[in-house]
């Protein structure tokens, strides 16, 4: 059942490049030119007349969402909030009929996640629900419900649902910049065919493996590790760094690289392991400077960087590459080797990698 893996984790982790290519499955239209959701089906003008956007989900199905508010801001323009269901349904969110929630659910089971729809629909307006499990509680309770196909993930820590959640929420951000008619739908043909590429990509991102894994086995030993990133490589590096506290029990925090100076900063010192995400190529000089922010207080820094970057290795101790494709669409491929990262450091450590102590694949109490 596990494949020929030795866990289902590394399993799910190598199934990535097909569930990428199931999700995108029947959702680009033949040209190649525009989404296709019919399993949505909006009231006329609902499209036009949303003002705001609440994604709201949890752990992993969160750090998605934080990526999909800021493409569906970039495409669509409508303000959208991403946060965390169980600070969501006990703050009295501003819900009017003009609101669009959208919950992010692997399980469909998550008991916050599944309140705090239950809240909003309560308030009268509409949600969609990303899930993972047809016949879920959200997949039921939800007005429209996108499915991510990534196939039953049975490893608690969340790898390849994480990944068919971000290519649903680029396809919906480029579906509502059409719907509404927005500037943003003119880069969809483009976001799409990149998208048709990620599934070779991630397969590509996969052969960092061995080069991660003998890693990971020098990293083992220690005890605090930080993730550092902007933008969308921030929203990565909070993945990477849950990932690796929950199956390695390492302690790990991820930072916005530019708040690093505001406190964090006094916890690098000499051999402290840094991981920096460098593929977003707008901030690229800010990040660095950053890194060598950390690099002057002689951190050991692994970059996460694209295949073609000339500049990154003079900056760094160690640098993984992936395949490049649009900055936009980045997190898809930089997350595979932080999951392999989190992966080897685990075995390693002798832990119990699907099965992390202390917790459950679905938590449904509160
Ligand atoms: O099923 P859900 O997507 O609602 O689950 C949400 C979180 O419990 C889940 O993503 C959790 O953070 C993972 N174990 C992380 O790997």
């Amino acid at each position: 059942e596990k494949g020929g893996y030795e866990h289902f984790m590394l399993k799910e982790i190598h199934e990535q490049p097909k569930a990428i290519r199931d999700t995108l499955t029947g959702r680009i239209s033949e040209d190649g030119q525009r989404v296709v959701f019919d399993e949505i089906q909006w009231p006329e003008n609902f499209a036009q007349n949303i003002d705001r956007i609440h994604i709201v989900a949890c752990g992993t199905s969160w750090h998605a969402g934080m990526v999909g508010a800021a493409a569906l801001e970039k495409l669509t323009r409508i303000p959208v909030s991403c946060e965390i269901a169980s600070e969501y349904r006990y703050r009295d969110p501003i819900i009017t009929e003009n609101t669009l929630m959208i919950i992010i659910t692997q399980s469909g089971e998550t008991a916050d996640t599944l309140a705090a729809l239950r809240e909003a629909k309560a308030r009268g307006t509409r949600v969609v629900a990303i899930t993972n499990v047809v016949g879920s509680s959200a997949a039921r309770e939800a007005d429209d419900v996108v499915f991510t196909w990534a196939g039953p993930e049975i490893s608690v820590a969340s790898t390849k649902a994480y990944t068919t959640q971000l290519i649903s929420l680029y396809l919906f951000a480029g579906w509502l910049a059409e719907q509404r008619g927005s500037v943003g739908a003119t880069q969809v043909p483009e976001i799409l065919a990149a998208l048709r590429e990620l599934p070779e990509l991630a397969e590509k991102a996969l052969g960092t493996s061995d080069e991660v894994k003998a890693f990971a086995n020098e990293w083992a030993s220690k005890e605090h590790a930080f993730f550092i990133g902007r933008g969308l490589d921030y929203a990565v590096s909070l993945e990477g760094s849950l990932k690796l506290k929950e199956i390695s029990y390492m302690h790990a925090e991820a930072y916005a690289a530019g708040e690093l100076k505001h406190g964090t900063l006094a916890l690098i010192v000499e051999d402290v392991p840094v991981v920096a995400l460098v593929t977003q190529d707008d901030l690229y000089d800010k990040t660095l400077s950053n890194i060598i922010e950390v690099k002057t207080r002689d951190a050991y820094v692994l970059g996460i960087a694209w295949e073609d970057d000339k500049e990154i290795a003079k900056s760094v101790d160690r640098v993984i590459r992936i395949p490049r494709t649009l900055p936009f669409l980045a997190p898809v491929l930089a997350v595979i080797p932080l999951q392999l990262l989190a992966y080897y450091a685990s075995t390693a450590r002798g832990n119990d990698v699907d099965n992390p102590r202390n917790l459950a694949k679905s938590v449904t109490v509160e």
